[in-house]
């Protein structure tokens, strides 16, 4: 009999727990199973804005992290990323045709177009840069400054990658033995010669 008591109490409690959550506007405020139901209420939703609130933090960290990848790509790897080639540029910042170079996009190697630079290097630029592009080609010899030696990366002035090594054979060095090539050279031969160049650096 007791038992059966306490389990309809505990049924009615539930019963009404339920209608409070049901209906949260339900008046009757000074009623203790209300003012319980009304705490299970109040509860019940922090878990779940807990998780709602949670939820969009994961997403912004994976965000920021997908983003920071090719950045770090480009600043660490292959010195041919846009990002290196743009930082490396900033060395002609200023110079002849930089804006303009700027803009272009770097058409891809291959060995056909490796093939087609040594060519044009053998025909434009080795009587000042030297056959091997050490920088000791006769017509060369008594400019000052001396024609650069195109093989160690950390002599050249201003830029060593695809974009400045395009923009110096293209608009040249004012003031140097460096002339512009651009009206001499197609754009398909100077970037032809700048992946040829770029292939003797170390
Ligand atoms: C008449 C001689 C001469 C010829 C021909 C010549 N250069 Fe040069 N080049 C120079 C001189 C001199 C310098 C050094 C300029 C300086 O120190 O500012 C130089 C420097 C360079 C540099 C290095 C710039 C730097 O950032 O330090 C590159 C790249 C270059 N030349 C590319 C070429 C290419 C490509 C050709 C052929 C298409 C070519 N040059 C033909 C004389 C020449």
């Amino acid at each position: 009999m007791a038992l059966n008591r306490w389990l309809g109490t505990l049924l009615i409690v539930s019963a009404l727990g339920f209608a409070g959550c049901g209906q949260p506007t339900k008046k009757n405020p000074d009623s203790q199973p209300t003012a319980a139901a009304t705490k299970t209420m109040a509860e019940t939703p922090a878990p779940a804005e807990t998780a709602a609130a949670e939820t969009p933090a994961p997403a912004e960290t994976a965000a920021p992290d997908a983003a920071a990848t090719p950045a770090e790509a480009g600043s660490t790897a292959a010195a041919g990323s846009r990002e290196a080639m743009e930082e490396d540029f900033e060395n002609a910042d200023g110079m002849a045709g930089y804006e303009d170079v700027l803009k272009m996009e770097v058409p891809p190697s291959s060995p056909d177009v490796l093939a087609k630079g040594k060519e044009v290097f053998a025909a434009n630029c080795a009587s000042c840069h030297g056959d091997a592009g050490m920088g000791d080609g006769a017509a060369g010899a008594n400019l000052d400054p001396k024609p650069r030696n195109l093989t160690v990366a950390s002599e050249y002035k201003y830029g060593h990658l695809e974009l400045a090594v395009y923009r110096t054979g293209a608009y040249g060095v004012e003031g140097t033995g460096m002339a512009p090539l651009g009206d001499v050279l197609e754009p398909e031969e100077m970037w032809a010669v700048t992946h040829y160049i770029r292939s003797l650096q170390k």
